[in-house]
């Protein structure tokens, strides 16, 4: 047994490098047609190896995809491929969303008693929890990110199947007082089939986020996980075919691209509602193509560039961690990292001075399977090369680089921790979206002085705030324009906690009870009373 506690399994399918390659090269994977069994081995950098599913997910069976295509899946610590998956295309969407549609009609998931639907996701939660260590082990290997950001990962992701679960009992309508002619009541119906496109920067949490909230209210989904992170959705997925926990067809899940099954998604007539996590562009595009489709409705959760601000009144401390957590947590690749930071004039010098010595000596870079890792892989070539491309548009902006500013020389996409001085609120790397471990640091004096600054974005998706003052506290949290204001702390999240963006960081929330409203809408029944003899 090594540190993961797994069993090993015996390796018995065909090596995957059997497959013929027939390659076109995009989106940093390489796509194959083969005949790719369905479950392959694969190694974890310890030895030991678990099952993977390479299926497509749909009416709970692991399928090929119809134009039998495969790509590779890169682990970003390494380069190496970890290994091949079936790329789903528009005939794949169609089988799915038809899976999807009879299984809404049909099984009874979505007029049943919603206790059952809550039972459903308490017994996924269990599932999960039972295998945690290897579904960990599987995103820090597919993603990059640290093991114990991977262990936080599922235990949110966990904790959010859970809280969901008791939303259960939260679907009330109401009964309106109409006067004596007539009984006048609400009902709040699930929505039909929904489409969720996730990102790649959490994958497993993503996943859980977005299917837990739509499963509760009674809709049917299908899924498309990120090209570059397919892993753990197919290994959750087995559990729940396995343990029999969603009647077939109520969750389907494809593992594809973009502009591919993305777009097949979004442009497909049975389908409802789409909700999206991933860049404002993105966003964007997947909402014209929303509306001129069948007007779908439409959950976004987007970029950010949030502002973090330390007052003079700060305890250092407390504020050092928050700061350092909200811009390296998750290899920077976070919508809501505090990649801003805003320092009161009269602590300016001395707390930089400690940010940017914190930064070197104490944030570990490196390999994401090491427990004392803070900070892992970027997730893909082509993230690593945007941020590097960044980088330097900040140095020939002119900012002023305190500290990393470059990639480690061994394999693998990781990143110093990156520090930018004497920054002007015009500079792109002030407004533009890096997503990794790279924060530009302003000075301010006057509280007024930063909230201005601070609402200076496009978008508004998270802000944090570092002070002993709860007068200040709670004016500048009213003034911040962003969905999620951080006191004290950053990056804190919690199931029943609402998330979502102000502005161009997207539209709709999740998490809490305000994210079923996302998934249903209000019937009114307006009944006449007939006179009573
Ligand atoms: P992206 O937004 O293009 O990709 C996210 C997801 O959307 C993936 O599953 C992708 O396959 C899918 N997608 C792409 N094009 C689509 C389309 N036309 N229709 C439907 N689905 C589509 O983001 P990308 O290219 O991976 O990363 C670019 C930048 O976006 C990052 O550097 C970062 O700044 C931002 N981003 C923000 C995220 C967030 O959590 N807010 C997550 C991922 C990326
Ligand atoms: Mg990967």
């Amino acid at each position: 047994m090594g540190f993961l506690g797994l069993s090993t399994v015996k390796a018995v399918q065909s090596s995957l490098k059997q497959s013929k390659p027939v390659a076109l090269r995009a989106m940093g994977s390489v796509r194959h047609y083969s005949d790719l069994p369905l479950s392959i081995p694969v190694t974890f950098p310890n030895g030991e190896s678990y099952q993977q599913p390479t299926g497509l997910f749909i009416n709970n069976e692991f399928v090929a995809s119809r134009e039998r295509k495969t790509f590779e899946v890169f682990s970003p610590s390494t380069e190496d491929v970890i290994a091949e998956v079936y790329e789903s295309r528009e005939q794949d969407v169609n089988l799915a969303v038809e899976a999807a549609e009879k299984a809404f009609e049909e099984s009874g998931w979505s007029t049943d008693d919603p206790a059952r639907r809550g039972a459903a996701l308490y017994k996924l939660a269990e599932a999960m929890e039972e295998h945690a260590d290897t579904i960990a082990a599987i995103e820090t290997l597919d993603n990059g990110k640290s093991i114990s950001n991977s262990k936080g990962d599922v235990a949110l992701s966990i904790g959010v199947l859970r809280s969901t679960a008791g939303f259960a009992d939260k679907l009330t309508g109401q009964v309106i007082e109409t006067g004596e002619d007539h009984f006048t009541f609400t009902r709040k119906e699930p929505l039909g089939v929904c489409g969720q496109i996730i990102p790649w920067n959490f994958p497993l949490l993503m996943f859980t986020w977005k299917i837990a909230p739509a499963l509760v209210t009674g809709n049917t989904v299908v899924m498309k996980t990120s090209e570059t992170t397919p892993l753990s959705a197919l290994y959750v997925c087995n559990l729940i075919r396995e343990r029999n926990i969603f009647p077939p067809g109520v969750l389907n899940v494809l593992s594809g691209f973009g502009k591919i099954t993305g777009n097949a998604l979004t442009e497909h007539p049975t389908i409802k509602k789409i909700a999206f996590t991933g860049s404002t562009a993105t966003g964007k595009a997947i909402m014209k193509r929303c509306a001129e489709s069948n007007l779908k409705k439409v959950t976004l959760e987007l970029g950010g560039k949030s502002p973090h601000i330390v007052f003079d009144d700060a305890n250092v401390e407390v504020a050092l961690k928050a700061i350092v957590s909200g811009i390296y947590y998750n290899s920077g690749e976070v919508c809501c990292a505090g990649s801003r930071l805003y320092v009161q004039e009269g602590i300016y010098d001395e707390f930089v001075a400690k940010f940017v010595e914190y930064s070197e000596k104490h944030v570990k870079v490196g390999d994401p399977f090491d427990p004392e890792t803070v900070q892992g892989a970027q997730n893909s070539i082509n993230q690593l090369d945007k941020i590097l491309k960044y980088i330097k548009i900040g140095e020939d902006e002119g900012a002023s680089l305190l500290c990393g500013g470059e990639r480690l020389p061994e394999k693998g996409y990781f990143i110093k921790p990156t520090i930018f001085g004497e920054v002007k609120e015009n500079m792109r790397i002030v407004r533009e979206e890096i997503f990794g471990p790279v924060i530009t640091v302003s000075k301010f004096s006057t509280v007024d002085e930063v909230v201005k600054m601070a609402n200076n974005s496009d978008y508004g998706l998270a802000a944090g705030i570092q002070s002993t003052d709860v007068n200040k506290i709670i004016n500048v949290s009213r003034r911040l324009r962003a969905g999620t204001v951080w006191v004290n702390t950053y990056n804190d999240f919690h199931p029943m906690v609402p998330f979502g963006g102000y502005n161009q960081s997207g539209m709709g929330r999740e998490m809490g009870e305000e994210v079923l409203h996302n998934y249903t809408q209000v019937k009114s029944v307006r009944m006449g009373i007939l006179p009573t003899a």
